[in-house]
């Protein structure tokens, strides 16, 4: 291959006095998929913000194509051809799909008074991307409506129609399903044929695998190697990230499975979710899993009270409830830990003892009175106990991703919770992080409490589950016991499987 088509060099960044990227060297090639993995703090996401314009490194040089770039802002960077997908959804919710497709870049009319928008253009374009990345969407759509994964999509048909020479996608396959992430890489291929350069960040090394040509692995700030994707050793790749070995990503632990603590029968809510219908003992950990859409969230937020009023019957301890509110829910010991992000379910003003108290005040009072000390006590406790790496009063909100999961897991245990309803537990954390997670869940088992674990992650759910439910169109087409479960078996059946083979036949 020729040179290097871009070029980071000793690249330098400081916050507040703490070095965040220690010269690093980036060098990727034109049209390869370069990815760039590392945990959580490694320093990707700021890395590549200075590739985008959003940050200034504090020294280093950047070479695009052989020449040295100049980027002081976003706008500069755009015009060097370089769009980045941010980690979080940076659409604008009340617009329209094609809205945030051309805002402000809209093609205009050419008159020679008046600068007048090109509306009818804006949606053909827009439709033409849309059709050729197969989504079923239409140019009008208010992005608000979308599903998360369609919004990442709507990201990529804007940089697309910047026409990119680089798209930086930074962790875009988080909060997606197996099946949009095959879409994804689909599109990935596509722009890679017309000699767009990707570099994609991730943390899950399986999609690394399928997708990267090669891959950089950053560490606490620098780069530990660079090297073809070609041959790529998982268990090497993890070593160096956390430099450290680390022989069991899931830690599954075995414990007395105990009586039954929840019930559902034909549970049904909306037409979202029909004739549901499971037990959960204590010490369990049931898997739910699908496509996105198929309903595991409805059942989840169903259960706990968010979604009312249901059809059907839950059973929580043996006793009958034709109604749930989310008071009565936690009362009864059941807790939901949504996947939406840990940011949204914590108050991130409040500080790490706070949020863990929050939900059951009474313990820590005495007359009315919080006692600030036995506070403290206890969020110490978990700090240690949940590894929560932080100091003992910083706020929710200055905490890492995978520090604040674990805080909400302290916030919970503290609640007493008995039944654990856990979404996407470790979606966009780092490996060892992940680790952490597992074992904080492992802990909860041992204490006798139930889980149900909703995941898209099918290596996390075969290797945590003792049981997988599968859903499609809101009903659940298959159980798998841990042994059964594979990933081709779960996704035959998330994607409709024996219905949609059976609809094929009648026809
Ligand atoms: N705007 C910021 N101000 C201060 N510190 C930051 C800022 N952005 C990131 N950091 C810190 O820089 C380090 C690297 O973060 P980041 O680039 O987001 O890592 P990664 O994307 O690999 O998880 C972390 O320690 C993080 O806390
Ligand atoms: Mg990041």
């Amino acid at each position: 291959m020729l040179g290097y088509f871009l070029e980071m060099k000793n690249i330098t960044k400081k916050f507040s006095g703490n070095a965040v990227l220690k010269k690093i060297n980036l060098f990727v090639y034109r049209g390869e998929v370069h990815a760039l993995v590392g945990e959580n703090g490694a320093g990707k996401s700021t890395l590549m913000k200075i590739l985008a314009g959003v940050y200034q490194p504090d020294s280093g040089e950047i070479f695009i194509d052989g020449k040295q770039a100049v980027i002081l802002n976003p706008r500069q960077a755009q015009d060097l051809g370089i769009s980045m997908i941010f980690q979080d959804i940076s659409l604008f919710p009340e617009l329209t799909v094609a809205e945030n497709i051309f805002l402000q870049r809209e093609p205009l009319k050419k008159t020679r008074l008046l600068r007048l928008i090109d509306w009818q253009k804006v949606y053909q374009d827009t439709q033409k991307y849309l059709e050729y990345l197969g989504l079923t969407l239409t140019p009008q759509t208010l992005v608000k409506t979308l599903t998360i994964a369609e919004q990442k999509f709507v990201e990529i048909i804007k940089a697309l129609s910047q026409k990119s020479r680089i798209i930086i996608m930074d962790e875009p396959t988080t909060a997606l399903t197996e099946r949009e992430i095959d879409m994804l890489f689909k599109v990935i291929r596509d722009v890679k044929k017309l000699g767009v350069t990707v570099i994609f960040i991730s943390h899950r090394l399986e999609e690394v695998r399928r997708i990267a040509d090669s891959l950089t692995i950053l560490r606490d700030g620098e780069v530990v190697e660079t090297s073809s994707a070609k041959n790529l050793e998982i268990d090497h790749i993890i070593k160096m990230m956390a430099g450290k070995e680390m022989e069991d990503r899931y830690p599954k632990l075995r414990v007395k499975i105990g009586k039954e603590v929840l019930k559902v029968e034909n549970l049904g809510y909306n037409d979202r979710i029909k004739n549901i219908c499971f037990s959960l003992k204590s010490g369990e950990i049931l898997g739910i899993t699908g496509l996105s859409g198929a309903g595991r969230r409805t059942l989840a937020k169903t259960l706990f009270g968010i979604c009312r009023p249901f059809e059907g019957k839950i059973f929580i301890n043996d006793r009958l409830y034709r109604s749930i509110t989310p008071d009565l829910a936690i009362k009864n010991g059941l807790c939901y830990l949504t996947g939406i992000g840990a940011r949204e379910s914590l108050i991130l003003k409040m500080n790490i003892p706070e949020n863990i108290t929050l939900t059951n005040l009474s313990r820590v009072s005495e007359k009315g009175f919080l006692i600030r000390t036995e506070e403290l006590r206890i969020a110490k406790d978990f700090i240690k106990r949940l590894e929560i790496k932080a100091e003992e009063r910083e706020t929710a909100q200055n905490l890492s991703g995978g520090n604040q999961k674990k805080l909400l897991f302290a916030k919970w245990l503290f609640a007493n919770a008995k039944i654990m309803i856990i979404e996407e537990p470790t979606s966009g954390i780092d490996i060892s992080s992940k680790v952490d997670i597992y074992n904080i869940i492992n802990e909860l088992l041992r204490s006798g409490v139930a889980i149900i674990l909703i995941s898209s992650d099918l290596s996390e759910l075969i290797g945590m589950c003792d049981r997988i439910l599968v859903m499609y169109n809101g009903e659940i087409r298959k159980e798998f016991s841990r042994s059964e479960a594979t990933q081709e078996k779960i996704l035959f059946y998330a994607s409709g499987g024996e219905y949609a083979i059976k609809k094929h036949n009648q026809s």
